[in-house]
């Protein structure tokens, strides 16, 4: 298994030394989850460049690091869903080009039918499904908002879906990618684009075992982000634009 992973990783490496990088400048970007992980590489990459509103759970301190005037950190735990007249001004004011809504919760290890439970499940759909759809519902009204990136994964596609378990993961990424395909039909009206982007197999502290690394994915995820493709807009897209089944 390691020799194979090695070999997988060896070749995706090779492949991107072929690909173009893209950039992002002068844009206002909000990122959620970016204390860790593909979230934290974004912040890295973008923040010298464009002005940033870091959204955190509880820590932040992988971001303290960023000697940069260009951020401003939040903290918001999205298992409570009450975002607050004080949050909502900050973030509408903030008046955002992007939304990158990348955090989630993988919930606990034990997903199998005898352990669910139901107010678990509740507070893992809470942060992976309603909080994307509460931020975007909140600034949708915002002047200058015209992409909306919501991070998916592979776990989420029913078609794909031969083992079963997890189920509080991959039903809260399957409620996201239902709400993002109909976002698109009343964010296409206002001139939004919408991608859902399953960002690869990567090695963070959600994957342990992942393959491609953080910079890699992410790096991927602002090539899509630069390109802004009309024709991606309401498509689920692996981290190569490709278009994938639901
Ligand atoms: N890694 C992969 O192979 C892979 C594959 C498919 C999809 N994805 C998706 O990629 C995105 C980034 O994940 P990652 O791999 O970078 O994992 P990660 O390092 O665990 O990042 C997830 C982030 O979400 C935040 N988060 C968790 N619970 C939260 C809550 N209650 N409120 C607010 N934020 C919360 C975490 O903050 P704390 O650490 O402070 O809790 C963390 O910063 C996720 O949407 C994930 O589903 C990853």
């Amino acid at each position: 298994m390691g020799i194979i992973k090695t070999i997988k990783r060896r070749f995706i490496s090779m492949n991107n030394l072929f690909s173009k990088n893209h950039l992002l400048k002068d844009k206002r970007i909000i990122i959620t989850g970016s204390n860790t992980g593909i979230g934290l590489e974004l912040v890295k990459k973008l923040v010298n460049d464009n002005n940033i509103f870091a959204l955190v759970n509880h820590k932040k301190n992988n971001l303290d690091e960023i000697r940069s005037k260009n951020i401003r950190i939040i903290q918001k735990d999205f298992s409570d869903l009450d975002f607050n007249p004080s949050f909502k001004k900050e973030i509408i004011e903030f008046n955002p080009n992007i939304l990158i809504n990348c955090a989630a919760n993988f919930g606990p290890t034990n997903q199998n039918l005898e352990q669910v439970e139901i107010d678990e499940f509740k507070k893992i759909i809470n942060i992976n499904a309603f909080a994307p759809l509460r931020l975007i519902q909140i600034l949708e009204q915002s002047k200058n908002l015209n992409i909306i990136a919501n991070i998916t994964s592979g776990m989420a596609s029913l078609k794909n879906n031969k083992s079963g378990g997890y189920y509080y993961y991959r039903a809260s990424k399957t409620l996201l990618n239902s709400i993002s395909r109909n976002l698109f039909f009343d964010l296409d009206k206002k001139n939004i684009n919408i991608f859902s982007i399953q960002p690869g197999n990567v090695k963070t502290k959600m994957n342990s075992s992942g393959i491609i690394t953080p910079d890699m994915s992410s790096q991927k995820i602002i090539n899509i982000l630069s390109v802004n493709d009309a024709n991606l807009s309401g498509k689920l897209i692996d981290n190569n634009s490709k278009i994938l089944a639901w």
